[in-house]
Order: structure tokens, then sequence, then C-alpha cells
């Protein structure tokens, strides 16, 4: 774990519109800096980021926090690696403490993997450029490919000599263990347990997560022998789990969230060419057939995919029904399939930039559409063929999560297929309803789309607990006013946070983040610490952070005539501080008294037992008292 010294010096180095300003183009306005949200599309800038406070709020998605949850949010980082960002920004070293030994080996483990692959890409990319052999034959082969000297860079393409032992030998002699050379794949063990190395001869495609540390690599024979294979990848390890990696995604994620889509490739050479070619945004599968992880990592950056294939039509045929999955995530898919010998690389190098984008405008399909004409051009004019086709394809398009999208493409499919809406939507419904009852959560049938939404609205704000909006003000309260001093009749010489949270010691909240909130805060309190607003900005879980945030940044209290506001809205509140106080503690236990009452009602209902009856209603009377008093009270606080 990183120490809390570390973090805290993390913190105070960290200037917030310093860093979402290399994210985001910042203007200053006031007191505040605003730009175009980076998490959604939007015109008119409704991102705001508030140096004084040091948080951001966007208006548009909602979304809003510190400058770690904002590094998060963006970046998909992890709390640590966010802060390792900002470490590394700021040139602070992290001293980091042991957490339990077992998390620590294992921590270690993937960190002596990634030291030793780290040192692999280095050791190929140099004897790439700076060794005859590679030079001769592996740089030779790049530049004969069209690859230029910065791509070469920025990707760290490699060369490993052709010799048993190259890599090996130096490795080994740098210190690095045998245990983790033979882990990462790098190296090969004999059976006189020496080593010797997988790529020989070969030019390298280091493989970076999405964070850019090199976890893997692909090696590419320079041979046409058929016998030889192709390409020779990392085995799977610690570092390094295939389905849940993209190729060039670490350096595609700025422009695949710039551009709201991602272009998906087949092979390494094909990322890199697109990608020299000023289309960043790309991705590749290398080469196995999409998984779930790697369109959910997709997922994150943009809702979009758009697949380039090469035009060989039994590829097509075999990954159609996989394709499903990536409808079933949600994301909207297009297809754009390339003359037949073309792949993207080769298409962009003969065509260039704009031929390549021309093409992928005037070719590119929806999914949905594409698969229909691929599967109805093959069975031609057979019936029964067409009409296990339209099944297959209503089937299809009952994967599609939203409901609206999915009416859309009922309605082209309808017109491509010549059939009857209804036919359509009926076989739909059917597909639905099937599934349904196969158990997991009902999906709707499909009705006209107005009324679909308005039912799933509703069903939205019938699931947001009860007494939510109490909980969340006592937190708002906790957080403006937990550090001021008590100064009322009667009570002095206290602050408001803790008062509040001794006051609501027998509350039970039932809003998880608000819970773990008010725990918090008094497991704080115990501790003899004051925790403020800023506390709770940096505190390392984003649940708290979003609580936070949504509550102290109002489209009022970041705008520029905040004073203004500030006049109307707070003095209300801060000139009857009593009332404000003791008023959302005895409204929230009101609420959860009510909530007792319902409950023993109801028991009271069901019990046919007259001795259960009569501690019921003991306990109901009790309540109903309770309930009585606290009103009484509400009524002379308030009013007074
Ligand atoms: P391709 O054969 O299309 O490779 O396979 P490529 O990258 O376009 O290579 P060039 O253009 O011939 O140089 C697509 C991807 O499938 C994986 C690789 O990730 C490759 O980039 N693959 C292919 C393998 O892993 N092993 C193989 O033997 C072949
Ligand atoms: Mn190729």
């Amino acid at each position: 774990m990183i120490t809390k010294a570390t973090i805290d010096r993390i913190m105070e180095a960290t200037d917030i519109v310093e860093v979402i300003g290399e994210f985001v183009q910042l203007k200053k306005r006031g007191a505040n800096y605003v730009g175009l949200s980076p998490f959604a599309n939007e015109r008119t800038p409704s991102f705001t980021v508030s140096p004084a406070k040091g948080i951001f709020k966007d208006f548009s998605s909602g979304k809003g926090g510190s400058a770690v949850t904002f590094l998060m949010e963006l970046e998909k980082f992890t709390y640590p690696e966010a802060l390792k960002w900002l470490a590394k920004k700021y040139n602070i070293e992290i001293e980091e403490t042991v957490e339990t030994i077992e998390n620590k080996e294992e921590e270690n483990h993937r960190e002596s993997l990634m030291i030793v692959t780290a040192f692999a890409a280095k050791f190929f990319h140099e004897s790439l450029l700076e060794t005859e052999e590679g030079t001769s034959i592996g740089l030779s082969y790049f530049k004969e490919r069209g690859f230029s000297a910065e791509t070469i860079k920025k990707f760290e393409l490699g060369y490993s000599p052709d010799q048993w032992e190259a890599f090996s030998a130096t490795a080994l002699k740098e210190g690095y263990q045998q245990q983790f050379l033979e882990e990462s794949g790098l190296s090969v063990k004999r059976e006189n347990g020496t080593l010797y190395d997988r790529y020989r001869g070969r030019v390298i495609f280091p493989i970076h997560n999405f964070t850019g540390r090199v976890i893997a690599f692909g090696g590419r024979t320079l041979k046409t022998d058929k016998n030889v294979p192709k390409y020779v990848n990392s085995p799977e390890s610690e570092i390094y789990h295939k389905s849940n990696v993209l190729y060039g995604l670490h350096f595609a994620k700025k422009a695949i969230r710039e551009e709201d889509n991602c272009f998906l490739v087949e092979g390494y050479a094909d990322v890199l060419s697109v990608h020299q070619a000023g289309i960043e945004n790309v991705v590749a599968s290398s080469g196995t057939s999409l998984t779930v992880e790697q369109i959910r990592l997709i997922g994150r950056f943009t809702k979009n995919i758009t697949i380039l294939y090469d035009g060989d039509a039994a590829g097509i045929k075999a990954s159609l029904r996989g394709l499903d999955m990536i409808l079933e995530e949600g994301l909207n898919v297009k297809v754009v399939l390339f003359p037949d010998g073309h792949d993207p690389d080769s298409y962009v190098r003969n065509f260039g930039t704009n031929g390549f984008k021309k093409h992928i405008a005037e070719n590119k399909k929806d999914f949905i559409l594409f698969k229909a004409d691929t599967l109805l051009n093959e069975a031609g004019t057979d019936p029964l063929k067409r009409a296990e086709i339209i099944r297959e394809i209503v089937e299809s398009i009952a994967k599609i999560p939203d409901s609206i999208k999915a009416s859309v493409f009922i309605k082209e499919c309808s017109y491509l297929l010549k059939i009857d809406e209804r036919a359509l939507i009926s076989e739909l419904n059917k597909i639905r309803l099937a599934k349904a009852k196969k158990g997991s959560a009902p999906p709707p049938t499909l009705a006209t789309p107005n009324e679909d939404e308005i039912g799933f609205e509703q069903l939205e704000s019938e699931k947001r607990p009860e007494g939510e909006s109490q909980e969340k003000e006592i937190i708002r309260l906790l957080l403006l006013y937990g550090n001021k001093v008590i100064d009322w009749d009667g009570i002095a010489n206290t602050y408001i946070g803790p008062f509040m949270v001794a006051e609501l010691s027998d509350v039970e909240f039932d809003y998880p983040a608000a819970k773990t909130f008010v725990d918090i805060y008094r497991r704080e309190v115990e501790n003899g610490v004051l925790p403020d607003e800023q506390y709770f900005i940096h505190y390392p879980e984003k649940d708290i952070v979003d609580l936070t945030v949504n509550l102290i940044a109002t489209k009022y209290t970041l705008s520029d005539n905040w004073y203004e506001m500030h006049k109307i809205l707070v003095p209300d509140e801060q000139v009857n501080m009593k009332a404000t106080i003791l008023g959302a503690i005895f409204h929230l236990k009101k609420q959860k008294v009510g909530k007792i009452l319902e409950g023993l009602r109801t028991a009271l209902q069901k019990t046919p037992d007259e001795a259960d009856q009569e501690i019921l209603l003991n306990q109901y009377m009790h309540m109903k008292k309770v309930e009585k008093t606290i009103s009484e009270f509400l009524g002379s606080v308030i009013l007074k």
C-alpha cells in the first residue's frame, strides 16, 4: 500500500487544473475553469474545475471528484495507478508499506515479471536499432513495410537476434532470475536446465497493457517457409491474460475517447499502419476471436466499435455469431469490408489516409444489416432458408439491451428483408419472452418505444431506497458545517459533526454510501480527527468521493454568481443553524420510525398467535409515541 505520507505529498503537489488540463482544454471563467466534457459529447462547456476546492464536476455526465478520481474515470486507472501517475508527474518518490505478506508476494511476483518484460523490450529495441544484424535484417524489414522511425520508436518494435541465447544469456548476466525469464515466456528451459531464446531471429511487437507497460510479445518470422509459424506469442502468465488484452489500446485510448469510436482490426501490422496514417483510434484482437472482456475494455472508452475486415468470406461468416456478444454488451457495432486481397494495413498504404477514411465512410454498415445482407445473399430465394435467416437475425436484435435501438433495427430489417414489421416484432417478442422465462432479468417486450421508456424511468425511481434524500441531507450538513462550533442555548463548546454522529448513533443508514460515510466520520471523530470536505474529496473510495462531490458541487456553488446564490440560499439555513441541524436529524429519525411502524403493521397482520400479537402491539404503541414526540419536537424546532 502507498503510505499515507506519500499520498499527502502527492495531494499537496497536485494542481487539479494542471492535471485535467492535460486532457481537456480549460478556459478560465471567474474563479473556476470550464471546458468541454471529456465524458460526453457536448458543444457548450459544462465541465467545471474548481481549483479552490480541488474538484471537478461534469454537469453532462454527472461525474465529479478530485484529480485522482478524474484519472480513474478517464484513464480507467485504479486508485494506486492514479496516484502513481501523479507521483511521476510531480517527481514524488513513492513509499509503500507491506500489506499482507501474501498480497505483497503476489504484487512482487507481477512486478518482477514486468521488470523482466520491460528489460526485454529494451533489449529487443536496441538490438533492432543498434546492432548490425538488427539493422540489416529487422530494421530493413520494417522499413520495407513502410513503418516510420517514429512508429518503430512509439510501439517499441524490436528484433531478437538469430542466436540461441543472445537474450537469455544477457538477461542472466544482468541478474534477472531464471524463474521470471521462463514464466514470462521470453526464455525456454532445455532438459539440462539451461535457457534458450523463444523469439530467435524474429521481429518483435511488444504488447502493452492499457496503462502502457509491456506485458507480452509477438514475434514474427521473416522466413517464408510454410512450416515455420508466422507468429510466436507469449504464453499466458500472471501478467498476460490474452483474452483481456487488446493490442495498441494504450496508444489508442485518447483518440478512441475523442472520436467516440474504436476501429477493430486483426493484426499487429494493421494497427501500426492505420495508426501511422494518423487514425489513432485503432486496436487489434491479435488473431483470436473477440472476447467479452475485450469488448468491455473497449466499452470503458466508447460505445461504438467499427470492425474492419479483410475481404475473406469464410472468415466473415465464422465471426458473425461471435459479434452478437458485442450487441449484448450494449455496444453499437459497424462493419467495414475491404476488397479481396486487402487488409487495413495494405489498403491504407495503397490509398492513403483520405482514401482509407473514404472507404470506411462509404462502406460501413450496421452489423445487423451487414449480417442480414451476407446471409440473405447466400440463401438466395429458398423460402425455408430465408425463414431460418430471419429468425437468426431477429435473435441478434433480441440481444440489444436498448429496446429503442432494437425497434429501429426491426424497421430497417423489415425494409431490407421485405417482411411486415409486425411479423418481426412478434418474432422478437417471442424470443424475449422465452428468454425471460428461462430466468435472469426479464427484458421488456417491445411495445411502442415511448411507452417502453417511461416504464423504464419509473422503474429506476422506484428502486431508490426510501429515505435516501434524508440520509444525504445529513451528509451534506456534515460536509458543510461539521467543523463549525455549536453555539446554541444549552449546548456549547462542541462541534456540529461529532454532535450529529452522536445523535444518530441509534440510526441505521440504508443508503450504502451514506452508511459508509457516517461510519468513517464516526471512526475519525473517535480518533480525534475532524474530517472536512477535503478529507472526503480525497478519500480512496469512489462511492464516497462521488457522494461528496455531488453534494457540494452544484451548478450554483460552482457558477459565477455563486455569491449571489450564496446570499440567497445559504444564510437561510445558517441563520437558524439549530433548526437546520436538528431538523435534518429528526426528519431522518422520523422516516426510520415510520419504516419500523410499517414493518410492525405487516407483522401484526401476518401473526395468528395472540401472544405474539400482544408483544407486537406493545412495540407498535411504543414506536407510535416516539413518532409523536419526534413530530412535536420537529414542529417546535422548525417553527422557532
Ligand atoms: P495476419 O496473418 O493477418 O498477420 O494475422 P499480420 O499482423 O497482418 O501480419 P503480416 O501483415 O502478414 O505481416 C493477424 C494476427 O493474428 C495473429 C497475430 O496477432 C497477427 O497480427 N497471428 C497470426 C498469430 O498469433 N499467429 C500466427 O501464426 C498468425
Ligand atoms: Mn497483414
